[in-house]
């Protein structure tokens, strides 16, 4: 019989919910346990995804023997101290995004995954989806030729609620670390380094996280990278690369998106990619065959991804000076 990897759930939120019902849609893959702080909150969410096994507390699930993979999917700031609990429990992890607070903590889980042998990767679902992949496809051969410039902007009107994890700096809230860090991604889908140089702007909320940000990435040779993000704004969410021959554009919903147009001489076409579920299974089934191929980090999102994006992340919070009391 084929071997199946077990998956267990730590965080019972909005985005653990949404993996619990796409992890159904993952060939290979068996959906057996889930953590809360909270017992009577694991009860309820094992109930409704019809998880056979709840734990009250983190340790339990971490030390279960019989799980071989965690999704993390608490705040950003317990994303480190989460994902190390569970490799050092000699268990795989796929961690929610960003990876961590700074690159110094990301490079602890690097680390630690490198030490234990177990795999890691960070929840970036992007990469995963079709449309990302055929756009990774076309760059490589040219389509646009030698790409100049993304533009990317994430933004939502998010209800300023000074509870809730967005806006509160104890749990790492803010733009940039909630959505900006999409507008880094996608350019490093394309531009795959580090910036040589960083210019940014931000506007505080009254929390004292950033509330909005601009964000200008120069790789040198001609290529950069123009990002917006912001939770006051109207929903917003679209990029385009621009090459020397070309046009890409992803007009909605960049992070998640089911079609692109390819512009050339002229020329506009567009690609159109059928969806199911939510999409976060895409992810989760690479990290199933990872893990049954025996990998510790997967080449669609490896770790040195994960360590330019946070570093990215570090120098524009460097310049705008907001530092975080858990880091
Ligand atoms: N990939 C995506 O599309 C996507 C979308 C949304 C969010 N995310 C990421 O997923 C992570 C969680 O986001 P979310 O929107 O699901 O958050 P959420 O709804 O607030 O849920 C977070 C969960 O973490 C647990 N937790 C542990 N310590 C906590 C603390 N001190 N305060 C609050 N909750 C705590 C709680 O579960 P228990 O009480 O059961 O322990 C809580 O339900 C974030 O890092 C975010 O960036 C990703």
């Amino acid at each position: 019989m084929d071997r199946t990897v077990t998956w267990g759930i730590l965080g019972t939120g909005d985005i653990a919910r949404q993996m619990a019902e796409d992890l159904r849609l993952v060939p290979r893959s068996e959906l057996r346990a889930v953590a809360s702080r909270t017992p009577h909150r694991a009860e309820a969410f094992g109930e409704t995804h019809d998880i056979p096994v709840r734990y009250g507390d983190y340790e339990a699930l971490a030390h279960d023997p019989a799980i071989d993979v965690v999704y993390v999917a608490t705040p950003h700031i317990r994303h480190c101290e989460d994902t190390l609990l569970c490799l050092e429990s000699g268990k795989g992890v796929l961690c929610e995004k960003p990876l961590a607070m700074n690159r110094r903590q990301v490079d602890r889980m690097v680390a630690a995954a490198e030490e234990t042998g177990c795999f890691l990767m960070e929840a970036f679902w992007t990469a995963f989806f079709p449309a990302i992949q055929s756009v990774g496809t076309q760059l490589a051969e040219g389509a646009i030729g030698v790409p100049r410039e993304v533009r990317a902007t994430f933004a939502y009107p998010a209800k300023p609620d000074p509870t809730s994890r967005i806006f509160d700096p104890a749990l790492g809230g803010g733009a940039l670390l909630d959505i900006g860090v999409y507008t880094v991604a996608l350019a490093d889908l394309v531009f795959g380094r580090e910036a040589r140089a960083i210019t940014s702007e931000w506007r505080p909320a009254s929390s004292g996280v950033d509330l909005a940000g601009s964000v200008t990435l120069d790789f040198g040779e001609g290529q950069r990278a123009l990002l917006d993000f912001s939770l006051d704004a109207p929903p917003a969410q679209g990029a385009t690369i621009t090459g020397t021959e070309g046009v890409i554009e992803l007009p909605e919903r960049f992070s998640q998106p089911d079609f692109y147009t390819l512009t050339q001489a002229g020329v506009t076409e567009t690609h159109r990619f059928a969806r199911k579920g939510y999409g976060y299974h895409l992810e989760a089934a690479a990290v199933t065959e990872s893990m049954l191929a025996g990998q510790t980090q997967c080449p669609t999102v490896p770790w040195s991804m994960s360590q330019r994006v946070v570093q990215t992340l570090d120098r524009v919070r460097e310049q705008w000076g907001l530092r975080y009391a858990a880091e």
